[in-house]
C-alpha cells in the first residue's frame, strides 16, 4: 500500500474506500450504506464511549495505561489504566442518567486539564448526550454564547484553572455567564479544586457528590450520523459556529488517521500538548488516542515556567512518548527560552519517533530547529476545528515522504484540495488561491452547523459551489506540496488560538469615542499573529490615545478572554475604503502586516512599531496617535 494508492482510491471509489477504513470499527450495527445524501455510515449503529473503553477491556487492554495525568502546576501525577478509566467514566455516565439526562440532551463543559473532563465527555458519549466544551482562557460573554447557542441541561465546571502560579477562579466566571445567558441550565456541577474553594449554592453540586453511589450505566448504542459534540469556533462574525461532529464517520476518520498519519498503534503513548477545549484536544488528547488503544498523556501547564524550558522534554522521557504533537508557538516559547537547547540534556528521547505541529503555519526557522536538536521527522500539518483530523500532512503511518519546510505536505485520501481563484478558475502549481476540498468531505468532518444550517451551507457551500471553503489561502508547489499561507477572512491565530477579528471590532466599536474602527491580524514572532486595532475617533471624542488603548484592551479581556492578546489601539485619521464605503481589511492588513521582517520581531518591539506607523502614513492611513506602553 503507498499513499497515491490510498489517495487515488479514497477519491475514484469513495464509498469503496470508506468502507474498508470501517471495518477497523466494532461497530453495534454495522452499516450497510456508507454514503447517503451526504452522510456517512447512515444505518450504523455504535457507541464512541464503547470503542475508546470497553472494547480495549475487552480485548486484554484492562490494566494498560489509557490516561496519564501529568499537572505540574499543582504537582500531580496520576495513572488510569483502561478499567479504571471506564469505571470512571461508567459511573459518571450513571450519575447524568441519575440526573435525568437522556439522549440528544447538551452538556456544556468549561473546565482546565484535569482527568474529570476526559471522564465528563466520555460519560456524555455513553449515554448518547452531547458535549460541549469551551475553553477555559475564555471568558464570561463568550461561555454565556455558547450556552445560548447549544442550550445546556448541565454545566460541568471546576473551581479553577492554574495559570503558571496564577490561580484563576471559575465561579465568577460562571456566575457571570450564566447572568449573561438567556438560557437556564438546570444544574451545574463543580469539581472543587485544593487551589480554589468555592461554596455552592442552590443547583450546585460538587462533582464528588454528583458521582457519589450512581450505578455506573452501559454504553447506548446511537445512530452513526448522531452529533457526539458539538464544538464552537471562531468565524467572521461575534456569533461562534457550532461545528458538529457526529460519532460515526468521527471513530472511523481518526482511528484510520491514527494510522495513515500518526503511524501509531495500540499501545503507543501518544501526546498532544494541546487542551481538551480545542479540537486538536478532542480528537488527539482524548478520541483518537483512546479509541486506538494507545496511552495518552493529559498535561496540565506550559511549555516554559511550569517549571521551565526542559518541561516537553522531561515528559517525553518519563514515559517514553513515541509520537508528539504540539503547536509551534510553543516550539517559538521553548526556543526563545533555550536556544541551545541545553534542557534536552540528560532526558532520554529515544522512545519519539515523529514530532508533529499544527494550528498555524510552522516558520522555517522554527521548522529547522526542531528537525536540527530532534534529528527525527517534524510533520507540519494543517487542518481545522471543521475538519476534525488532518486535512494535509506527511503520511508517516504509511509512507516516508521527503517533507518540505514551510509546506503542510501533501493532502491525505479523502480531502481532494483545489486551488480556486474568486471566478472558481483552478490555479496552476505556484500561484495562490483559495484553498477548497472538493465535495463530498470525507467522513469525520462537519455535516451541518448546530441548529443553522443555512449558516452552514452560506460559510462553507457557497462560496465556492461544489467545494468546501477552507478561509485559508495557499498553493501547490510543481512537486504537490501543499502551502498554506493563512487566512483569507477575518479570522487569525493567535498563539494557536482560532479567533476572530470580527468579534474584537464589535467590541471596539461599541466604546463611546470610536467612529469607526478596523481590527487586523499582525505577525508576532512570539504568537504568529496579533490583533492590533485602528480607530477613527468620533468628532470632539474626549480621550488620549493612551487612555482609549487601556479602556479597550480591558473590554477585549473581559469580553474575549486574555487569549486574545489584544494590546495595541491606534488612533488612526481615516480607514481605507471602497467606493461603497466598506473598509478594506486586506489592504490595512498588508500594509502593517510585521511578517516580512528578517529577523522577526514582536509587536512590543518600538521600532518595528515605528516602522509600521510610517507604512501606515506612507499608505494614506494619516495615523494620529500611537499609544505608548
Ligand atoms: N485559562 C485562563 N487564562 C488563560 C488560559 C486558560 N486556559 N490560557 C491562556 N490564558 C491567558 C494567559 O495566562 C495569558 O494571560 P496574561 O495576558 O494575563 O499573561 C493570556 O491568556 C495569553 O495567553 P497565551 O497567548 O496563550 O500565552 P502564554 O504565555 O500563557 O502561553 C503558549 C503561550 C505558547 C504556551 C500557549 O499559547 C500555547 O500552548 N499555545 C498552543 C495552543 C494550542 O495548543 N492550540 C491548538 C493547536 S495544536
Ligand atoms: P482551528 O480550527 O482552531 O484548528 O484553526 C484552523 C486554522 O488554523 C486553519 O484554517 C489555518 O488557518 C490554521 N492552521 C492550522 N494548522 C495549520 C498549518 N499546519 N499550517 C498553516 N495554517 C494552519
Amino acid at each position: 500500500m503507498s499513499y497515491t494508492e490510498d489517495f487515488d482510491r479514497s477519491l475514484s471509489d469513495p464509498e469503496s474506500f470508506w468502507r474498508t477504513q470501517a471495518a477497523s470499527v466494532d461497530w453495534h450495527t454495522p452499516p450497510a450504506a456508507i454514503f447517503k445524501d451526504g452522510r456517512w455510515f447512515v444505518d450504523g449503529e455504535l457507541n464512541t464511549s464503547w470503542l475508546a473503553l470497553d472494547f480495549h477491556v475487552e480485548n486484554g487492554r484492562g490494566d494498560q495505561d489509557a490516561l496519564i495525568y501529568d499537572s505540574p502546576v499543582t504537582g500531580t501525577k496520576q495513572r488510569y489504566t483502561y478499567r479504571e478509566l471506564l469505571e470512571e467514566v461508567g459511573r459518571a455516565a450513571g450519575a447524568l442518567q441519575r440526573s435525568g439526562l437522556t439522549q440528544g440532551d447538551r452538556v456544556v463543559i468549561y473546565m482546565p486539564m484535569v482527568p474529570e473532563a476526559v471522564i465528563a465527555m466520555l460519560a456524555c458519549a455513553r449515554v448518547g448526550a452531547i458535549h460541549s466544551l469551551v475553553f477555559g482562557g475564555f471568558a464570561a460573554p463568550e461561555l454565556a454564547s455558547r450556552i445560548d447557542d447549544a442550550e445546556p441541561r448541565l454545566l460541568i465546571t471546576a473551581s479553577c484553572g492554574i495559570e503558571f502560579d496564577r490561580v484563576i477562579p471559575y465561579k465568577p466566571l460562571v456566575d457571570d455567564a450564566l447572568e449573561l445567558a438567556d438560557h437556564n441550565v438546570e444544574h451545574v456541577i463543580f469539581l472543587l479544586r485544593d487551589q480554589c474553594e468555592v461554596s455552592l449554592s442552590v443547583n450546585e453540586t460538587s462533582w464528588t457528590d454528583f458521582v457519589a453511589d450512581a450505578d455506573p450505566v452501559e454504553a447506548v448504542p446511537v445512530a452513526a450520523t448522531d452529533p457526539l459534540y458539538i464544538l464552537y469556533t471562531s468565524g467572521t462574525t461575534g456569533k461562534p459556529k457550532g461545528v458538529v461532529r457526529d460519532h460515526g464517520g468521527h471513530a472511523v476518520a481518526l482511528r484510520y488517521s491514527m494510522s495513515l498519519v500518526y503511524g501509531v498503534g495500540p499501545g503507543d503513548v501518544f501526546w498532544s500538548a494541546s487542551d481538551v477545549g480545542w479540537v486538536v484536544g478532542h480528537s488527539y488528547i482524548v478520541y483518537a488516542p483512546l479509541l486506538t488503544g494507545c496511552t495518552t498523556v493529559l498535561f496540565e501547564g506550559k511549555p516554559v515556567r511550569t517549571p521551565d524550558a526542559g518541561t516537553f522534554w522531561r515528559i517525553i522521557s518519563e514515559y517514553g512518548v513515541n509520537v508528539f504533537f504540539t503547536a509551534p508557538t510553543a516550539f517559538r516559547a521553548v526556543r526563545k527560552e533555550d536556544p541551545e537547547a541545553a534542557m534536552m540534556k540528560g532526558h532520554d528521547l529515544s522512545s519519539l519517533r515523529t514530532l508533529f505541529l499544527a494550528g498555524e503555519r510552522t516558520d522555517p526557522s522554527t521548522y529547522e530547529w526542531l528537525v536540527d536538536i530532534l534529528g527525527i521527522p517534524v510533520v507540519d500539518h494543517w487542518w481545522q476545528t471543521e475538519t476534525g483530523w488532518p486535512i494535509a500532512a506527511s503520511p508517516v503511518g504509511i509512507e516516508a515522504l521527503a517533507m518540505k519546510s514551510g509546506s503542510a505536505n501533501f493532502p491525505m485520501p479523502g480531502f481532494d484540495v483545489r486551488i480556486l481563484d474568486e471566478n472558481h478558475i483552478e490555479q496552476e502549481a505556484g500561484s495562490e488561491g483559495d484553498v477548497v476540498i472538493r465535495l463530498p468531505l470525507p467522513p469525520g468532518c462537519l455535516p451541518t452547523v448546530w441548529r443553522d444550517h443555512e449558516r452552514f451551507e452560506k460559510s462553507y457551500l457557497s462560496i465556492h459551489p461544489g467545494y468546501y471553503h477552507t478561509g485559508d489561502g495557499g498553493y501547490f508547489d510543481e512537486d504537490g506540496y501543499l502551502f498554506i499561507m493563512g487566512r483569507t477572512d477575518d479570522v487569525i491565530n493567535v498563539a494557536g488560538h482560532r479567533l476572530s477579528t470580527g468579534e474584537m471590532e464589535e467590541i471596539v466599536a461599541a466604546h463611546p469615542a470610536v467612529a469607526e474602527c478596523a481590527v487586523i491580524g499582525i505577525g508576532d514572532s512570539d504568537k504568529g499573529q496579533v490583533p492590533v486595532g485602528l480607530m477613527v475617533l468620533k468628532d470632539g471624542a474626549n480621550i488620549d490615545a493612551r487612555s482609549l488603548q487601556s479602556e479597550l484592551v480591558a473590554a477585549v479581556r473581559a469580553h474575549v478572554g486574555g487569549i486574545a492578546n489584544f494590546k495595541r489601539a491606534v488612533v488612526v485619521q481615516r480607514l481605507p475604503k471602497t467606493r461603497s464605503g466598506k473598509i478594506l481589511r486586506q489592504v490595512i492588513r498588508k500594509i502593517a502586516d510585521n511578517q516580512a521582517y528578517d529577523p522577526p520581531a514582536t509587536i512590543d518591539d518600538p521600532a518595528i512599531l515605528e516602522e509600521i506607523k510610517d507604512r501606515l502614513v506612507d499608505e494614506g492611513v494619516g495615523l494620529v496617535a500611537l499609544s505608548p506602553e
